[in-house]
């Protein structure tokens, strides 16, 4: 449908799995015109839509379409008089430049609405056995950018708490950047890091080891994206949680393969299949 003023829906897709979008997100995307989606979205999730697709996704250096590009391309479509979804991967406003898009269209006078999405920041470490909070453990948690900008080459570490959680996104390029500035910023040598590797997908991967071997161990495992970092004392919960990883993933992936996890250890690699 073209009316004279379009709209633009800014959706969550989840953290990989796309049974995880929401009810309101999903019934959004079913009656799009036009989708512009990232990257992280699972390809399931426009198998049949209706609507003209859009690839606009970025990964690590390899910028598809610029950011500026983007939101001149939601403006078009938008005063187009067309129905147009943003979808982006876990929640749209975690790291995921929404509010540079929105305010661009509140600029403009264009109608926006946003649908929260499950984010892979808590959503994956969940998924791997790993709450990231837990009581008498953790009770905050702090969820930032291990991406550099040029103009901000200071990243956003607090000072060592032994009950916050930092969960770090885009985590892999800069491991060997953060995890010294975590000793600087007096994070214990041998506190637990866990890097999960397409998590709530039937790829997840899951790599356990310390602050002072994250970035050898990571290097080791040859983690690809999406991948994310849990710091904190929450990750040894993993030890009683993980069983449940495998059953949850194989229940909801039926047709995936064998799938591996790995585990390091201060002393080496340990490496566990689960049958689906
Ligand atoms: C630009 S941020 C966007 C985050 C997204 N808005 C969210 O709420 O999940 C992309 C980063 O999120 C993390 N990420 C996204 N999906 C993931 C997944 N399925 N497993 C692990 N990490 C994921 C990775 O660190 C990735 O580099």
């Amino acid at each position: 449908m073209h009316g004279a003023t379009g709209r633009v829906v800014f959706v969550g897709a989840g953290p990989g799995d796309p049974d995880l979008i929401t009810l309101r997100g999903w019934r959004i995307l079913c009656e799009a015109d036009v989708v512009l989606y990232d990257s992280l979205v699972d390809a399931r999730l426009l198998e049949d839509l209706d609507a003209e697709l859009v690839f606009v996704g970025k990964r690590c250096g390899d910028h598809h379409m610029p950011q500026e590009a983007i939101t001149e391309l939601l403006v078009r479509f938008a005063r187009d008089g067309r129905r147009v979804v943003r979808l982006k991967g876990g929640d749209p406003t975690v790291l995921g430049r929404t509010g540079e898009e929105a305010l661009r269209l509140s600029q403009l006078g264009i109608p926006f609405e946003i649908v929260p999405g499950v984010s892979s920041a808590v959503a994956a470490p969940a998924l791997a056995g790993i709450p990231v909070t837990h009581r008498g453990v953790a009770d905050a948690v702090c969820i930032l950018s291990a991406h550099r900008q040029e103009d901000e080459p200071e990243l956003s570490i607090p000072p060592y708490h032994p009950r916050t959680t930092l969960v770090l996104l885009m985590a892999l390029q800069t491991v060997g950047t953060w995890s010294p500035q975590l000793l600087e910023r007096g994070y214990p040598a041998d506190l637990p890091v866990a890097f999960v590797n397409a998590g709530a997908t039937a790829r997840q991967r899951v790599v356990v080891t310390t602050v002072a071997r994250a970035a050898a161990d990571a290097r080791s495992a040859a983690l690809d994206s999406p991948t994310l970092a849990v710091v904190g004392r929450v990750v040894s919960l993993r030890d009683k949680l993980a069983a449940y990883e495998g059953a949850l993933l194989r229940s909801r992936h039926e047709d995936a393969p064998v799938m591996h996890m790995l585990a390091f250890t201060a002393g080496g690699a340990r490496e566990e299949s689960c049958p689906s």
